[in-house]
């Protein structure tokens, strides 16, 4: 199979990351006899400072031109001054606006071998198999934003058609899991909150009756997802709920370095991004982990271009190294770790 795939390496470890996972991709097409061509382009920081725009018109028609997109990260204290007048993140946000991608699939595993270094204790670990879809292109995120003398004002905002869609692939995805799908809001509050509920509430209960529907208030979610975190199975959020939710998922499997994701619209191509930022504490010192990216590259093959016995040989190649006890060092605890490259070169050899 030929296809084309654009890396948007962006800034911080972005570009250490997304190396590691194009060598993984590189590996793939020759043990399959696939060509991947890959395109690399501006986003975020990198972009600023190249064009001052962080989503130069070249990236976004690149990435329309081809058949999936890896994204490493956006963002830095070069470019967070309050009064800057353009950011790193509108590039991204503007890039799953422009392509239309409403669902991010961000899924949660945990390696046994990882449970004990989880602060969370190991035993609430045991069969934890979530996938968290997180509505990506509406909300608080996209609503109207000013300022007003000493005021601030970010509108949130959903339609019923914006709800229906992503809800209706997170019950689709929850059908081929374990049947269990719990909407997260704050109906308790908010109006928007309230939409869901009903929205969800109807979907479910006319297009998917054999689902379990639950209904959960985000604040007790925060609790319940550390709490009891292996009685869920598809979780479905609004944009703002869905980012915070998965940074704290992310202390289930042990490290924010591990967990993938994947953006994905009604057709066209996907975007595939670690759910970390661009670790500006640990850029270019071989020290971040690959593993969120390597398994993004997974996602990519899977959802993107269909090559599902090819993602399933690259997750078999992450536990591997994970079983044969390589750790980078933020899933090292007190033990020895490797570096960025290392744990790749792990993996490649594995593939
Ligand atoms: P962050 O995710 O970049 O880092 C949080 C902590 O996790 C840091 O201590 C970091 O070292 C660690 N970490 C993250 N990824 C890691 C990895 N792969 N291996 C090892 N450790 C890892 O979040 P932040 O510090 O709040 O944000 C930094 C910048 O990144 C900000 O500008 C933010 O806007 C941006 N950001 C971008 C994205 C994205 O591009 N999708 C996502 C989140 C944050
Ligand atoms: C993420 C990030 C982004 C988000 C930022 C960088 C705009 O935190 O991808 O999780 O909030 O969506
Ligand atoms: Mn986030």
């Amino acid at each position: 199979m030929h296809s084309t795939i654009t890396l948007l390496p962006g800034d911080g470890i972005g570009p250490e990351v997304v190396g590691c996972a194009t060598e993984v991709l590189a590996a793939i097409a020759q043990r399959f006899g696939h060509s991947f061509d890959f395109h690399e382009a501006l986003i975020g920081g990198a972009a600023i400072d190249a064009t001052g725009d962080p989503l130069p018109d070249a990236t976004l028609r690149a990435c329309r031109e081809s058949d999936a997109i890896l994204l490493g990260a956006v963002g830095g204290p070069k470019w967070s001054d309050p009064n800057a007048s353009v950011r790193p993140e509108q590039g991204l946000l503007k890039l799953r606006r422009e392509l239309g991608l409403y669902a991010n699939l961000r899924p949660v595993t945990v390696h046994p071998q990882l449970a004990e270094l989880a602060p969370v204790k190991s035993d609430r670990l045991v069969g934890v198999d979530l996938l968290v879809v997180r509505e990506l292109t509406g909300g608080i995120y996209f609503g109207e934003k000013r300022r007003e003398g000493d005021v601030a004002v970010d509108v949130c905002s959903y339609s019923v058609a914006e709800v229906e869609r992503v809800v209706r692939l997170a019950a689709r995805l929850a059908g081929a899991r374990k049947g269990r799908l719990t909407q997260v809001d704050k109906a308790n509050v908010l109006e928007t909150s309230r939409l869901w509920r009903q929205v969800t509430t109807r979907v479910v209960e006319t297009e998917f009756p054999e689902l379990q529907l639950e209904h959960q208030l985000v604040d007790s979610m925060a609790m319940h997802l550390i709490a009891k975190p292996a009685a869920y199975d598809v979780i479905v959020t609004e944009n703002l709920f869905g980012d915070i939710l998965t940074d704290e998922a992310g202390l289930l499997a042990g490290s924010l370095g591990l967990l993938p994701s994947a953006s994905l619209g009604d057709g066209g191509p996907g975007v595939y991004e670690p759910i970390h930022g661009s670790a500006p504490d640990i850029a270019g010192q071989d020290k971040a982990n690959p593993i969120g990216t390597i398994l993004s590259a997974a996602m990519l093959l899977r959802w993107s271009l269909k090559l599902d016995a090819e993602a399933r040989a690259i997750e078999a190649a992450v536990t591997a190294v994970l079983d044969a006890g390589l750790r980078t060092p933020d899933i090292a605890g007190d033990g020895p770790s490797v570096g960025t490259r290392a744990m790749t070169t792990a993996v490649l050899a594995e593939i």
